[in-house]
Formats: structure tokens, sequence, C-alpha cells
């Protein structure tokens, strides 16, 4: 479906394109609970009646999903939490991991993990996406290169969201994958791709 852009949507867009960049100190200020879902519908809400969502993905296949371990966010309670992409909002599934477990996980110390008011899980099956895609390529792994880029596009549109809600965030893959879903209750099949550290930026 075609859209025509107006001028000064064009200038907003560029804009925050060019202003984009990490945050990885936060203040104490919690996130507000609405602006935290609008942040998440960006990166994997249903935003049509298609079932189509604001990141693209191969085939419309949608391996991707949001687990969201909140921390510092008004009027929700600390916990781990599932986005569900159908409507828009948070199920609980479990409590949040005990302090200092995410930086365990981590390959570089990266104490923003610990710091940040939520940290967004981006988690993958990758079995569905390289069975989807087994007969593209004769090794069929062409599923996981999907997901990776599928991965890009999400954090991008987190990125975006969180500049538009006066929110920073960094984008973490330096994690060893195995010890960090010890930690986390992710959905079933699910296994962690990325991770979104998300607050208000100190200045
Ligand atoms: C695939 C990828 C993995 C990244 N992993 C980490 C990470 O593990 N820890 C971290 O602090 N930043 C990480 N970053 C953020 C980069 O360090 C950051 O984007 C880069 O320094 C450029 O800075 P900018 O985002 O402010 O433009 C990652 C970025 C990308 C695209």
């Amino acid at each position: 479906m075609a859209v025509t852009a107006s001028q000064q949507e064009r200038d907003v867009l560029y804009t925050l394109i060019s202003r984009r960049r990490s945050v990885r100190q936060f203040t104490d200020a919690p996130i507000d609970e609405q602006a935290l879902i609008r942040i998440l519908t960006c990166a994997q809400g249903v935003d049509s009646s298609d079932g189509k969502r604001g990141a693209p993905s191969a085939h419309a296949l949608y391996p991707l999903g949001l687990t969201v371990l909140v921390r510092r966010v008004q009027g929700v309670e600390v916990g781990n939490y599932l986005f569900e992409p159908e409507r828009n909002g948070l199920e609980r599934l479990a409590h949040a991991p005990v302090s200092g477990s995410l930086l365990s996980a981590s390959l570089a110390d990266d104490l923003w993990l610990e710091t940040a008011p939520v940290v967004i899980v981006i988690t993958a099956d990758y079995a569905l996406a390289l069975r989807h895609f087994s007969d593209q390529q004769p090794d069929g792994l062409r599923g996981a290169r999907y997901v990776d880029v599928e991965t890009g596009a999400v954090a991008q549109n987190l990125y975006l969201a969180a500049q538009v809600e006066n929110l920073g965030g960094v984008l973490v893959m330096g994690i060893d994958d195995e010890a960090l879903a010890r930690q986390l209750t992710l959905p079933a099949a699910h296994k962690p791709v990325a991770l979104f550290c998300l607050g208000q930026g100190q200045v």
C-alpha cells in the first residue's frame, strides 16, 4: 500500500535518524506504561487489520517475540512479562531475574543491563524459521539469517520509538545466550537474540 509523506513527516524522520545514538546511562525515573506499550507496539505489535506489524518479516512469518523485564515502570509490578502482539499488551510470566543475573550473562560487563528501568529481550523461534525456509538454500540455514535481519529492524524501531518518547536505549548483543536463557522465562521454543536496555537518558 503506497503512502504519501508530507515534507514535515520527512523532516521529522530524517532528524530522528540523524539524532539516534545509543544511551547507556539512565536516571532513576520510571517509564510511563503507555509510552512503553507504544514502543513495544512499534517493535512487534500488530498495527493493521491484515495482522501485519511495524517491523518487516520474511513471508510475514513473525518468528520474533519480545520478553520484557520491568524494573521501573509506573503502575506496573516488577517482573518478567511477555508482550502480546495481537492485543499490544503485557502478560506477566514470572518474577524478574535476581539482581546481577543479566550482568553475569554479559560478555563485556555491560552494566546498563542492570541499571536500565526496562530491558526488552528480542527472542526468536529459530526452529520455526529454519523449517519454514529450509528449501531456500542447500545448507537449510536461511531462516537463521532472516531472524538476524528482522532483529535489526526491530532494534531500529526500538531506538526511534524510544527517542520520540524522550527516552533512550542501547542494543546489547554481547551476551552468553545460554546463560541468559537460564535467567529468563521465555516463550516455548524461543531463544534470546538481542537485548534493548531502555530508560530516560542521563544528561
Ligand atoms: C549488532 C549490534 C550489537 C551491539 N551490541 C552491543 C553490546 O553488546 N553492548 C553495547 O553496549 N552496545 C552494543 N551495541 C551498540 C553499539 O556499540 C553502537 O551502536 C555503536 O557504538 C554506535 O553508536 P551509536 O549507536 O550511538 O550510533 C550493538 C550494536 C549493534 C548494531
